[in-house]
């Protein structure tokens, strides 16, 4: 028996999404239907609309997401009907070399449902990182389910993808601790969200650095303690000036191109760590003085998803945000509907919007 469903496709390169029928199977083997609650809007779903992922269309868009377990396939243990989860991008086969390792992020072996979702004519859709939420159902890996504490869906949303990868940036990868300086460089849902994290690891220092002052507003009201704008000053020089001449102790670049991968780098104390969240395109290049990489010593370091454990991480992140602690409401600029994902890729480049996230 199949479900019809209202989903959010990409019908071709550069084409306006629009809403459509999506046919969602039963959960085989292995495979969960879950009903959707929320889904954030994030810039790979218009990276995918745009072409620049791959050529797969038509995608059905959406993968920042939290819902409720409706059915679950044969042999399924992870999670139940009624769970309330958050999605992630992959499951991973837990035996591999990097499973075994304790990296699961690096699985050789990672999958999503085996099954496809479909328009009514039968046109398997492409799931966006395997996961498809702007969709009032959908179909996934039963791995690709974390169970965790309810809480708004809104909220627990954005650990599915751009507020993990940053607060993981800094916990996880960037290891930061008490006491710590750290600079972040980009400071939009990503930068800010590497932010929280390291205000969450008791950093004394946050310097955000950005090129937008509206954007360095929102990063002080998150915790940063000092701002940079790289516009108007040299960011490793106030870097430095604002840790005793040293530099930050771990520097996080949250943009994706060279002249921030260089800053991040010089911005470091001796024997720092940098950490590249922000992804760059095939074209980019870095020249570095090769004296500079082996006299500066420490480490640089790229995260992947925030290096995260999602059954660790995901329902802990809760835990903090319901007992206070961390405060991720900040990230959700406005409840949309359906309908609304055009419109909201649209007001990505205006710089307003951290997160517009699909209610259902
Ligand atoms: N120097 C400093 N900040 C910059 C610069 C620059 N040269 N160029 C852009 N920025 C700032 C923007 O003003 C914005 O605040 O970087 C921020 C980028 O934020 P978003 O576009 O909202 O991107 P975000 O979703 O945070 O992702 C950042 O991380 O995971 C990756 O693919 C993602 O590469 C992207 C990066
Ligand atoms: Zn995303
Ligand atoms: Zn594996």
């Amino acid at each position: 028996m199949t479900q019809h469903v209202r989903g959010v496709i990409a019908p071709g390169k550069d084409q306006p999404v629009r809403t459509e029928t999506i046919v969602v199977p039963d959960p085989g083997p292995g495979e969960a239907v879950v009903e959707v609650r929320a889904c954030g809007v994030c810039h790979t779903d218009l990276h995918y609309r745009e072409g620049g992922i791959n050529d797969d269309f038509p995608f059905l868009l959406g993968h920042e997401a939290a819902g409720v377990v409706e059915s679950v396939g044969e042999g399924v243990s992870e999670v139940a009907p009624g769970d309330f989860v958050v999605l992630n991008w992959r499951a991973v086969c837990g035996q591999c070399r990097a499973c075994a390792r304790g990296r699961p992020w690096y699985c050789f072996d990672t999958h999503n449902a085996e099954q496809p979702m479909t328009l009514t004519d039968g046109t398997p859709l492409s799931p966006a990182l395997g996961i498809g939420a702007f969709a009032e159902k959908t179909l996934v890996a039963a791995g690709q389910c974390t169970k965790v504490p309810e809480t708004a869906p809104e909220v627990a949303g954005l650990l599915g993808c751009g507020v993990m990868a940053g607060i993981g940036a800094a916990i996880n990868t960037g290891q930061v601790s008490r006491g710590d300086s750290v600079a972040v460089i980009g400071c939009g849902g990503v930068g800010d969200a590497a932010i929280a994290g390291s205000r969450l690891a008791g950093a004394a220092r946050v310097i955000a650095v950005d090129i937008d002052d509206r954007k360095l507003a929102t990063a002080r009201e998150l915790g940063a303690t000092h701002t940079v704008n790289s516009r108007q000053t040299d960011p490793i020089t106030a870097v430095r000036e604002l840790t005793g001449g040293f530099g930050a102790d771990v520097v996080i670049e949250a943009v994706g191109r060279p002249e921030t991968y260089e800053q991040a780098f010089y911005a470091r104390d001796l024997a720092g760590t940098v950490v590249l969240v922000g992804v760059p395109t095939p074209d980019m290049k870095l020249e570095l003085p090769l004296l500079d990489v082996f006299g500066r010593g420490g480490s640089l370091k790229s995260s992947w998803y925030g290096d995260c454990l999602p059954s660790r991480d995901f329902p802990m992140l809760i835990d903090l945000h319901r007992q206070g602690r961390l405060d991720l409401a900040p990230f959700v600029t406005e409840k949309i509907n359906l309908d609304q994902v055009e419109e909201a890729f649209a007001k990505m480049h205006t710089g307003e919007v951290l997160r517009s996230v699909v209610m259902f």
